[in-house]
């Protein structure tokens, strides 16, 4: 049976990858910190219902506490990791940059560490959309231009990418890089704009909307990404020169097996259809506060997901009212609203 250790496993997207796997017969050591970034009752409950899942176990720790990471990858001795762990958000980055620093690069470095150190047969990250900044035209694809990010997240997440190259190259560890589009669906981030969104027009209250509304995002479900993340496990980036490789329009690096691949919906939604779609669900008009770009926001993002489906053969489309209606029952139901 193959073990899975998997960051980050008390937060949305490692919960629901957690449940999956789980499902799927895989033994899951989950390591998260549990930080205070939100609401940690939230992080609770998710591990909690992971423990009553056979083949779960959990640590409660930080990334930088090197000597709690490695005893704790020893012992479980994973065959592959998904470091998910990350302090996560944009604007938050504006004010906390050095939260950023350590989780995201100190923290990624450590586990790079363990994976060279365990030689585990596929370690899997996550990058971010973010990572585009402004830059390219749309649909973003792997192999655009990203060096000038404009934010310390997504720079963090951008030098990650970096030194895990180095990582797969020096010592032929196999790494996956993930860039997530905006994901949304049950139990997820209060930071987030749907969260707040739905919070908001449930109560009545206003709701902030930047750059008066001309933004466009690619949403992207949790359980399609969850599922293009499971599907891409097995799919290991081969040593330079493999025969069959690298596919048409591969991010495969020529010097290492190391490979990025973007998990979106391959659509992009105007912001003002997306709060639209949320009203309809909730049965209610939101009373919108327009309010000028936020500093470090980029006006758009859209994944090209072409590579993602020729090597699963799978691609997110869930449709955005039915996957945000998966998000409201949830939300209704968690909170009695
Ligand atoms: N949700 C999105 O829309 C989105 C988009 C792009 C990229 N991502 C990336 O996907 C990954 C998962 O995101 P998420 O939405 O589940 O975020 P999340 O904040 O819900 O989960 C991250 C988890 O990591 C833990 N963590 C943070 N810093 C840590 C540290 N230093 N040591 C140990 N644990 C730590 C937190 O307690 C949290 O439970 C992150 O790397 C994020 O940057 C997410």
């Amino acid at each position: 049976m193959q073990k899975i250790l998997i960051t980050g496993s008390a937060g949305f997207i490692g919960f629901h990858l957690a449940r999956r796997l789980l499902s799927a017969g895989y033994l899951v050591h989950g390591y998260d910190g549990m930080t205070s970034y939100y609401d940690v009752t939230l992080k609770q409950k998710r591990h909690a219902m992971l423990l009553q899942m056979p083949g779960f176990s959990a640590t409660e720790a930080m990334l930088e506490d090197v000597a709690t990471l490695d005893r704790i990858a020893e012992e479980f001795a994973p065959d592959v990791i998904v470091h998910l762990a990350a302090q996560a958000g944009v604007r938050y980055s504006l004010t906390h940059p050095r939260s950023y620093i350590e989780a995201n690069f100190t923290g990624s470095f450590n586990v790079l560490e363990v994976a060279r150190r365990l030689k585990v047969k596929h370690l899997l990250m996550a990058s971010t959309s973010s990572v585009y900044g402004a830059g390219p035209a749309m649909p973003f694809r792997e192999v655009d231009r990203t060096d000038q990010p404009l934010t310390v997240y997504a720079a963090t997440k951008k030098a990650t990418e970096a030194l895990a190259h180095s990582y797969a190259h020096l010592w032929g560890l196999p790494i996956t890089l993930f860039r997530f589009f905006t994901v949304y669906g049950s139990w997820g981030r209060p930071d987030l704009a749907y969260f707040k969104f739905v919070d908001a027009i449930l109560h009545g209250r206003p709701i902030d909307v930047y750059n008066h509304g001309e933004l466009w995002r690619d949403f992207t479900d949790v359980e399609d990404l969850v599922q293009a993340v499971s599907r891409l496990i097995p799919v290991i980036p081969p040593l330079p020169g493999a025969p069959g490789t690298p596919v048409e329009g591969d991010s495969l690096s020529p010097v290492a097996p190391y490979r990025i691949v973007n998990v979106g919906n391959s659509e992009k939604v105007h912001l003002m259809d997306f709060i639209a779609a949320i009203e309809d669900v909730v049965g209610r008009k939101a009373i919108c506060n327009f309010l000028p770009m936020q500093p470090g926001d980029v006006p758009a993002t859209w994944a090209d997901c072409t590579l993602l489906e020729r090597l699963t053969g799978f691609r997110p489309q869930t449709d955005l009212r039915r996957g945000l209606k998966g998000f409201v029952d949830w939300y209704r139901d968690y909170y009695q609203v």
